[in-house]
């Protein structure tokens, strides 16, 4: 089997491609580097430099290649950078992934698995969040990733369109061996942000808010570690024939902002400075997943279930690391 992982030196792509080559999967990574990064793609994938606004460099590869599935994770990802640059959202994300779908179909390859979001829920009416929560995203990030699994279900009606999409909640932790790991300009994600405080890049973390409606009045969130969801991945291949949908990735767990910084501080045996700042627009006070399907549908089960054990392999990744 031969897959093509559009994005593949991105963080979670990058995890992807691994778990791939090591399950003896053959790789065709494609990205225009604008996030990602060439040292983290692994040397025994071939490489391609693609962008998905260039339909000629899409073509190319299943000219060359024998493309059996796609996994897609290219995509712009700043929720901030989406409310002021929606053009550049709607652009690359959903223009983007039609001129993906556009060479699939050209050259007759109807597997696709998608980097979907729960964003796409928007402002949670309850948690945990199952797949039948009500979308109605906040921002054209999530907007963008919305649109998408809806054109899936229209192509798998009208061109037989095999698709997953995996709803991610937080992104979080690197490779077991700390070979690869989150890296992204600018930053801004908590637990990269509080590991560089700990290691004194940075003053202090900025707490967005406080008094939330939750125990500590800090945000809650379900970090899930980059390798379960590159394992997730690798299952919805071999379930692209018998299920079409959406499935949330998450650990069903919910950890609040502080609860992070202690835990860091814990695993570092370091102490992490915060100050506590206005909220930030958006921020839902509580997000956590119902992850019963995605364990159902393949047979998933989230490995990292302790926070710290997910701060341990971030930080020995923010200590070493290459890129
Ligand atoms: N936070 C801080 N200070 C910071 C950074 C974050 O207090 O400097 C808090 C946020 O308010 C939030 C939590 O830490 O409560 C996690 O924030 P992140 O920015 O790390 O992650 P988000 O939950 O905002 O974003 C994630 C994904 C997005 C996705 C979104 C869905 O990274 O891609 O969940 O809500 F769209």
């Amino acid at each position: 089997m031969k897959v093509l992982v559009m994005g593949g030196a991105g963080y979670i792509g990058s995890h992807t491609v691994r778990l791939l080559l090591d399950s003896q999967i053959d790789v065709v990574v494609a990205d225009n580097l604008i996030y990602g990064h060439k040292e983290a793609i692994d040397e025994r994938a071939f490489f391609v430099h693609a962008d998905l606004l260039n339909p000629l460099s899409l073509e190319k590869i299943f000219e060359i290649h024998k493309i059996d599935a796609v996994i897609h994770f290219a995509a712009f990802a700043y929720v901030g950078e989406s409310v002021n640059h929606p053009q550049k959202y709607y652009y690359n994300n959903v223009v983007g992934t039609l001129n993906l779908l556009d060479a699939m179909l050209k050259h007759n390859v109807k597997k696709i698995v998608f980097s979907s979001t729960c964003a796409t829920y928007g402002e949670p009416l309850y948690t945990p969040i199952d797949e039948l929560h009500r979308q109605e995203p906040i921002n054209p990030y999530g907007k963008s990733k919305l649109m998408i699994e809806k054109i899936f279900f229209d192509y798998e009606q009208a061109y037989g369109l095999q698709h997953i999409s995996l709803r991610y909640f937080n992104a979080a932790g690197a490779s077991h061996d700390a070979v690869i790991g989150e890296s992204h300009d600018p930053e801004t994600h908590l637990i990269p942000l509080v590991l560089k405080v700990i290691k004194g890049e940075r003053a202090d973390i900025k707490i967005f808010g406080d008094d939330y409606e939750t125990a500590d009045g800090t945000c809650v969130r379900d970090y899930i570690h980059v390798e379960d969801l590159a394992s997730a991945h690798v299952l919805s291949l071999g379930k692209l024939n018998n299920f079409n949908g959406c499935l949330n990735l998450g650990t069903g767990i919910g950890v609040s902002v502080k609860e992070v910084i202690k835990s860091a501080e814990e695993v570092t045996s370091k102490r992490c400075h915060f100050s506590v700042i206005a909220k930030r627009a958006g921020d839902p006070a509580k997000l956590y997943a119902d992850n019963r399907k995605a364990i159902d549908v393949l047979g998933w089960e989230p490995q990292y279930k302790d926070i710290k054990d997910i701060i341990h392999s971030a930080w020995k990744w923010e200590i070493s690391k290459r890129y």
